[in-house]
């Protein structure tokens, strides 16, 4: 429930309240709220994980599903960017940091460097048109060109500019036939010109969550840096206790979720008449015992997709908290938008504990990869002072130096072999 609180301004403060919100093109109230939260969020005191094991970017960060997940491994969240101001106003709730706004608008080089970088990023076609233009034009243009003007763009440049060891990018499983196959082909072109090392699979949250909800992750490592050889592996999907949706349900919900006899009817009558034509558009009424349909950011419509049956009165659709769970988050996850809000946020957030299963084992193959790196390093280094044994002449600077260069040559002469 939002709260009002009244305040006096100075003229020279009010001023400059009413020029930025001029700039802004935004309403007083909002630039006013913007800038309470920016204050509060700078001046309280931040809850860091204890000694983090990593840091990581959460872009297109949601109402920060997947920063939970990776904060759930210990990382350190050191930058966050999402433009809706409702998605700002539940990541405020929950992680005190108000996220920067339009992506498109940030420098890559004002953010912080990170180890790995999170984004869900909304899936939009490339235009070759484009392309080809600038190829008239005489200009080179590999793959991250053709991106231009698109928001995986804006992803490729921050991976490009900023090189995290790794990155998890998240979607809906179509984006591989998005655009006849195009729009996955730029993808993972780009990502291959950007030399990093890609796996990417299809996971199903329904393992986690009482909810068949497939979504493309993708997964990438720095190939200047590690190579090739990558000991990755998404987690196993291993035969759990499914869970049902009768375990996320409230006893006792509302009301007001209740379907209407008149929207009832309707939903009735517009299964049918698409059954009568062999069309396969039906409510979801759920059985108790099982799982539910994917939750999509349209559910705060009819919730057709997704309804709860009940004796004796039409069906109901999830609460918000419910969907809440239905996604995988706590309970102690605060909602402070309206319903509305809060289901499109639901829908358009991850399954958590899935999540959390691949940043975990994103964490533990850079675990891994660094530690290889050190001791590969180190054992050069000692070889090295075996060469040069010679104490009077040890010369570190020289010795450091002559160490980076052979392990250079090294895994150069890995990645031919690897070719
Ligand atoms: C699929 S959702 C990601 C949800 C997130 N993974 C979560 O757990 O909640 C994509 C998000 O990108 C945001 N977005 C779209 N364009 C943006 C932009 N130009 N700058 C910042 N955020 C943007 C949308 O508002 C939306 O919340």
């Amino acid at each position: 429930m939002a709260q009002q609180v009244h305040v006096r301004l100075d003229d020279k403060v009010y001023e400059r309240l009413s020029r930025l919100s001029a700039i802004s093109k935004k309403p007083i109230q909002e630039c006013m709220r913007d800038a309470i939260i920016y204050y509060i969020s700078r001046e309280l005191p931040q809850e860091k994980p204890s000694k983090p094991r990593f840091k990581f970017i959460d872009l297109f960060a949601g109402i920060g599903g997947m920063r939970i997940a990776f904060e759930a491994n210990r990382g350190s969240c050191v930058f966050s960017s999402e433009w809706d101001k409702y998605c700002q106003q539940t990541y405020f709730a929950n992680f005190d940091e108000l996220p920067a706004g339009d992506i498109t608008a940030i420098e890559a080089s004002s953010i912080p460097d990170h180890d790995i970088l999170a984004a869900g990023f909304p899936c939009q076609p490339f235009s070759i048109a484009g392309v080809s233009k600038k190829n008239s034009l005489g200009r080179e243009t590999g793959f991250l060109d053709m991106t231009q003007g698109t928001l995986f763009f804006d992803v490729a440049r921050i991976i490009k500019e900023k090189r995290p060891k790794a990155f998890l990018l998240e979607n809906v499983k179509n984006i591989r036939s998005h655009d006849k196959g195009n729009t996955w082909r730029v993808i993972m072109a780009t990502l291959e010109e950007l030399d990093y090392e890609v796996f990417s699979e299809v996971l199903d949250g329904q393992n986690y969550v009482p909810q068949h909800r497939e979504r493309v992750l993708v997964i990438g490592f720095d190939r200047k840096r590690y190579g090739k050889e990558i000991p990755f592996a998404f987690p196993a999907k291993k035969p759990r206790i499914k869970p049902k949706i009768s375990d996320i349900l409230d006893p006792s919900a509302d009301d007001r979720f209740t379907l209407s006899d008149r929207l009832w009817q309707y939903l009735q009558d517009y299964a049918e008449k698409h059954q009568s034509r062999g069309n396969g558009f039906g409510f979801g009424l759920v059985d108790l015992n099982g799982i539910a349909r994917t939750l999509s950011a349209r559910y705060y419509k009819d919730g057709s997709e997704i309804l709860i049956p009940q004796e004796g009165s039409n069906p109901r659709r999830l609460t918000p908290r419910e969907c809440a769970r239905l996604q995988g988050f706590r309970d102690d996850f605060e909602i402070p938008v309206s319903d509305t809000q809060a289901y499109k946020q639901f829908g358009n957030s991850v399954v958590v504990p899935l999540i959390t299963d691949v940043a975990k084992s994103i964490t533990k193959t850079l675990e891994f990869l660094d530690g290889q790196y050190r001791e590969d390093f180190n054992e050069l280094l000692l070889a090295l002072m075996d060469e040069l044994c010679c104490p009077e002449k040890l010369d570190v600077t020289k010795l450091v130096r002559e160490a980076k260069a052979s392990l250079a040559r090294k895994r150069e002469s890995e990645t031919q072999l690897n070719d």
